[in-house]
């Protein structure tokens, strides 16, 4: 069966990285996160004092940038692509709240956000992966056959941040995650450089109401009618050419 390219945008914690894990297991495609590749390299920046008080001194991180590689490796225990920052695996340094508290200032600047983009094309060149973000179907693969668009109410994406934030140890006030949640939306849809935004073809996804099993399923029925479909039409390409 042909491979084809799933993206899938949508607000921060909706739930767009559950899916697309998912997804990958069943379909045996790559996952690759990409707010990852942001989150490294806004660890870098914290790191290298490149951001300090919420201010980023923009000519450092314009002479740092060839010195950031991200890169992702196969995980055979977690079955999932995980994220590595110049060689070092940082799954877990880029999800405190210090860098999602920065991530998308870093994430607005052209020159990061060029990098980031070159890369994720280039290892979605095969196709068969499947990228969750904020601006792969509007910007990474406008071409890319199945475009997801992902929502949830905002009190529910807070708490599955909290949950999350602390299963790794880091206790926050549920008004704290929730304000950081609506700035990074906030910033994300209305940044200059390829913001948070529904692409045209892309399918909404509202899963306040509905089980991750459900979601999983309606997704896995719109890809293979569109597989199907797909196949059919090559198919008939070949006999019209013979
Ligand atoms: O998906 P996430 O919450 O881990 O993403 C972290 C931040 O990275 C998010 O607030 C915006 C930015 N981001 C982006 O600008 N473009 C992407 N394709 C993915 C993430």
């Amino acid at each position: 069966m042909s491979k084809i390219t799933i993206a899938i945008d949508g607000y921060s914690s909706c739930g767009k990285s559950t899916l697309a894990k998912a997804l990958a297991q069943k379909l045996h495609y790559h996952y690759i996160d990409t707010g990852a590749m942001y989150r490294a390299v806004t660890l870098y920046c914290l790191r290298n004092n490149i951001i300090s008080n919420s201010i980023i001194d923009n000519e450092a991180l314009s002479n740092s940038l060839d010195k950031i590689t991200v890169s992702f490796i196969y995980n055979t225990e977690t079955k999932t692509s995980e994220v590595f920052l110049n060689d070092e695996h940082v799954e877990r340094e880029i999800r405190t709240m210090e860098v999602a508290n920065n991530v998308s200032a870093i994430s607005s600047i052209k020159e990061v956000r060029s990098k980031m983009v070159a890369i994720q094309r280039q290892m979605g060149q095969n196709k068969g992966v499947i990228m969750d973000g904020r601006d792969i179907g509007s910007h990474v693969f406008p071409d890319a056959e199945l475009k997801l668009f992902m929502t949830a109410d905002e009190n529910i994406r807070t708490q599955r941040r909290l949950d999350e934030l602390s299963s790794k140890g880091e206790y926050h006030t549920f008004e704290d995650v929730k304000q950081n949640l609506k700035k990074r939306d906030f910033d994300d849809t209305t940044r200059k450089e390829n913001p948070l935004i529904q692409a045209e073809d892309a399918i909404v996804l509202d899963n306040t109401d509905i089980t991750k099993e459900e979601q999983l399923d309606f997704v896995i029925k719109l890809i293979n009618d569109l597989l199907l479909t797909k196949d059919e039409f090559k198919s008939i390409e070949k006999s019209v050419k013979r």
